[in-house]
């Protein structure tokens, strides 16, 4: 391919050809082979500088090589999220057909914000935001939303519309309560839209690490016997930690006694709806001002993609909308949505195609016995655990998370040998590759922890996991017993 300077930054029709066929071709190998290769990639700083760090290229370079050159030193340097054995974080399983959606959204490089640069990109956000309203039980008509960059996003949209419609303009007062479980992004919002950290109650939670309903109470009393105008609870569901759904339907009771916004963050475990325990963990999820979803976890959809639902679609409107000059041609109409009125980004990539088309090309059907099978798999592990003379449950099976460690029976260990062995466990299995699975600390221990929402992860490759974890275990035993 020619690289002479080229201001036009065109490719001709054969050279694109090429590229992009080379690119898909490497994609598909990626899909089809990403199960045999490790799903841990580490590297130090100063390895990837000694890599990848480099003046500004002035003149220009063959395509191919710097698309060789990424293929071969960038892309290898991460982790695989959507491998069947990365059971940390959140996973981000993925599928080939909104790969492909993006892919489109890209190469068209549609403006997803306004009803005039793209009707249909709006249309089919409606058409999308339409089907998880119904999915969550929120009211079609009055209801609406809208797709964000991810959970993080979706959360502060929420809160700054939650201030609006709850305090107005005078925030000086406003209390909001979370418990200490909820996800840290609530609490970076919390920060970004500038409430300080007397306004905000951290709940602690009850042994099964739900928010304690009774200390909730007490707060909201209290901060009102104080003169303090509490204004809204963030109830989790499906904790990161332990994949805990806090009392929704209490929660609920409190906020509409209190005259309190009930904000759901539903970022992971939301799309539990779509299994059977998953739909009735979440009861009262329907009753939630604002949810947050995150269909880049267990929707299964590559990064980024966000939602927040609302109960009524004028709230997003009334918080977000402005009326600049440069836009007065593009407004349309009422029905016409400009999702840049409901939200914090006015120039959007395309985000509702890659979820439009994956449903509609596996069916709903596929992905609620994907999440159903997730659901089983991770029951299936904690049956396991419990039948193990070596393993101990911490948290069980909820919404396809367990936390468990590695605590021989008869061995009698310390709480401080144990988290030295877990830690040793996970630090082992990490740096051989094989595996992602790394600790969180619950009731002060270190255990290891699994979000099962990968729907291609076997019992295979838990066990293969277990196996590891049990050999790297028994190593640090006999280090501590010697
Ligand atoms: C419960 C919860 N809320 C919010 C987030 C943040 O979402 P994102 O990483 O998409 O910004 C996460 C991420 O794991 C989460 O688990």
């Amino acid at each position: 391919m020619s690289h002479d300077i080229n201001p036009l930054l065109t490719l001709s029709k054969e050279d694109m050809k090429q590229y992009g066929y080379k690119i898909v071709d490497h994609i598909v190998a990626h899909f089809d082979t990403q199960n045999d290769k490790k799903p841990v990639a580490t590297a130090t700083r100063e390895e990837m500088d000694a890599l990848l760090v480099e003046d500004i290229p002035m003149m220009p370079s063959d395509p191919n090589s710097v698309l060789d050159f990424v293929l071969e030193n960038v892309i290898p340097h991460s982790n695989i999220v959507s491998h069947p054995k990365s059971f940390s974080f959140v996973p981000g399983p993925s599928n080939y057909i909104s790969a492909m959606a993006d892919t489109i959204a890209t190469g068209f490089n549609i403006f997803s914000g306004g009803w005039a640069a793209s009707p249909a990109a709006a249309e089919l956000e409606i058409v999308t935001m339409n089907w998880l309203l119904d999915m969550f039980g929120f009211p079609a008509k009055q209801g609406g939303g809208i797709f964000t960059s991810g959970g993080s996003m979706a959360n502060l949209t929420a809160l700054v519309t939650a201030r609006r419609i709850k305090c107005g303009s005078d925030f000086s007062k406003a209390i909001i309560y979370l418990s200490d479980q909820a996800h840290s992004s609530n609490i970076k919002a919390i920060k970004v839209i500038g409430f300080k950290k007397e306004q905000i109650r951290i709940i602690p939670t009850d042994l099964e690490f739900k928010i304690s309903l009774n200390k909730l109470k007490n707060a909201i009393a209290k901060d009102r016997l104080e003169g303090l105008q509490p204004f809204c609870i963030i109830a989790s569901a499906g904790t990161t930690n332990t994949g805990t759904v806090d009392p929704l339907d209490e929660i609920a009771k409190i906020c509409a006694q209190e005259d309190l916004w009930m904000h759901v963050d539903g970022a992971y475990g939301g799309a539990a709806i779509l299994g059977d325990e998953g739909k009735s963990l979440l009861k009262g999820i329907e009753k939630a001002d604002s949810l947050t979803v995150d269909p880049h976890k267990w929707f299964y959809q590559p990064y980024e993609i966000g939602c927040l639902l609302v109960k009524n679609h004028n709230w997003l409107s009334g918080t977000f909308s402005e009326k600049p000059e440069y836009l007065r041609d593009i407004e349309g109409n009422e029905s016409e949505i400009n999702f840049y009125d409901h939200g914090i980004q006015l120039t959007r990539r395309f985000r509702a195609l890659k979820f439009y088309m994956s449903i509609k090309t596996f069916g709903l059907a596929s992905f609620k016995k994907a999440v159903q099978y997730n659901l089983d798999l991770a029951e299936t592990l904690e049956g396991i655990l419990r039948r193990s003379k070596l393993w101990e449950i911490i948290s069980p099976a909820t919404l396809g998370v367990i936390n468990f460690r590695y605590n021989p029976i008869g061995e009698n260990l310390s709480e401080k040998q144990l988290d030295a062995i877990n830690q040793s466990i996970s630090q082992h299995i990490v740096s051989s590759g094989e595996a992602l699975l790394v600790t969180t600390v619950l009731q002060n221990q270190v255990v290891l922890r699994m979000c099962l929402i990968n729907p291609r992860t076997t019992l295979d490759h838990i066990l293969d996991t277990l196996a590891l974890g049990e050999k790297f275990g028994e190593t640090a035993l006999t280090k501590i017993e010697s």
